[in-house]
């Protein structure tokens, strides 16, 4: 049975934590105060990331105000972030006492702030639940799995996810469909992306002759395949005679700009003349350059979801995703982590095999108002 939430005006902790929380909880935070009598809602802000490009770019492009809270948690280990983002946000519970929590995705922060919540006996609501990659090794898959079992309200994107936690023997009163929130942001931001000119300045910044050519969009930050030099070369390795085809455009994650450091890559990426490498895309400009791609080649999990929203083929290098619709019904494939099978299924789409997919149902722009209709008072 879900958590019954007391009646009357409810005070409630949205948390972000990571790029893809913002893009998440943006439209819930909006929608909330919608309905300034029964909710006051407030933004609480972990600091997991903290780079300008990261983090603020996205409270500007997502017109979010800045957060009531800010932890500032920063990097670090699995443990010392998640210990440092328990010890400060559980300090915030404790003296502003909210009636809920929500928490949204499968990083560190929302792990984190679910479990300070729970143990002081705060329903808590995750958005995104259900998810699963069943591959334990990814960090996020353990953040999905405790995050679900602790939650008092499954607010699930896809029929699959509620299967999945149907399975694991949550209770079915606990479990809401109530569509992908990502969408939400998307569907009202994409007006004003398709007039972003993030086109026009890598062209002049890498004096390409016409901000219109054909380009694969790249994003890459997973730790499978960016911690190690192997495994990042592989890739690399693939990129390199891809690039000899098309160009590619790659808005690099912090996380693997240093690890390509660390590994002394650099050169290798610099004689790369095709692989347009640029910092990572504020919001909208990054929406414009999914929507122009002829295609994609991402480990992102949100990026599977997005670019199957706009019928743009996209490539996952990963062996597993918790996102199966977007290939059950979207333009999404999986690539095995072999540089011959990336090339193989690149050259496919530019040869003009392109996988084409409908739109999942409830990813249409009005998740964010099913969720804060199931804690209105009936
Ligand atoms: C995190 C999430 C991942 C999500 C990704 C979204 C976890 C376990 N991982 O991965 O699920 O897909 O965010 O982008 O929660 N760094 C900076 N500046 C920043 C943030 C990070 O330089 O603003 C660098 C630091 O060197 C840091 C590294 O990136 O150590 C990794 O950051 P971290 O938040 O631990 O994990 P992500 O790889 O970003
Ligand atoms: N994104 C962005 N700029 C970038 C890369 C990604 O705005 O340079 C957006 C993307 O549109 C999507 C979200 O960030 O909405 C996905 O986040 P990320 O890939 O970092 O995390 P994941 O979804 O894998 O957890």
């Amino acid at each position: 049975m879900a958590f019954e939430l007391r009646k009357g005006k409810k005070k409630i902790h949205i948390i972000v934590g990571a790029r893809p929380n913002f893009i998440k909880m943006a439209p819930l935070y909006r929608e909330f105060n919608k309905y300034p009598l029964e909710f006051e809602a407030k933004l609480i802000h972990t600091g997991q990331h903290y780079d300008e490009r990261m983090s603020k770019f996205f409270f500007n492009d997502l017109q979010m105000p800045q957060p009531d809270e800010y932890l500032e948690v920063g990097s670090g280990t699995h443990g010392q972030q998640t210990a440092r983002i328990i010890e400060r946000y559980e300090k915030v519970l404790l003296a502003d006492k909210p009636d809920l929590v929500i928490v949204a995705g499968d990083v560190n922060s929302t792990a984190a702030c679910a479990l300070d919540a729970v143990k002081l006996h705060i329903p808590v609501a995750h958005v995104e639940a259900g998810l699963r990659s069943h591959a334990r090794t990814m960090p996020e898959e353990i953040n999905r799995i405790v995050t679900d079992s602790i939650s008092d309200y499954l607010l699930t994107p896809s029929p699959d996810a509620d299967e999945n936690l149907l399975k694991e023997g949550k209770s079915a009163d606990k479990i809401f469909f109530v569509g992908n929130i990502m969408i939400d942001s998307l569907v009202q931001f994409q007006k004003k992306a398709k007039q972003a000119k993030i086109l026009q300045k890598i062209a002049s910044e890498f004096k390409l002759k016409s901000s219109a050519f054909p380009y694969a969009l790249i994003t890459l930050h997973r730790p499978s395949n960016v911690d190690s030099k192997e495994g990042l070369l592989t890739i690399l390795n693939a990129f390199k005679e891809i690039s000899q085809k098309i160009k590619l455009v790659f808005p690099i994650h912090p996380r693997t700009t240093k690890r390509i450091k660390e590994f002394g890559l650099e050169e290798m990426i610099e004689k790369m003349e095709n692989l347009l490498l640029i910092p990572p895309a504020g919001y909208y400009d990054f929406l414009k350059l999914q929507m122009e791609a002829d295609f994609i080649l991402t480990d992102s999990g949100g990026i599977q979801e997005e670019s199957t929203y706009f019928g743009i083929p996209c490539l996952t290098l990963r062996p597993q995703t918790e996102r199966p619709i977007t290939i059950w019904e979207g333009t999404n494939q999986l690539v095995k982590l072999e540089s011959q099978a990336i090339i193989k299924a690149a050259f496919q789409i530019i040869e003009g095999q392109r996988k084409s997919g409908k739109i999942p149902e409830k990813w249409d722009g009005k998740t964010a108002s099913r969720i804060v209709d199931i804690f209105r008072d009936k």
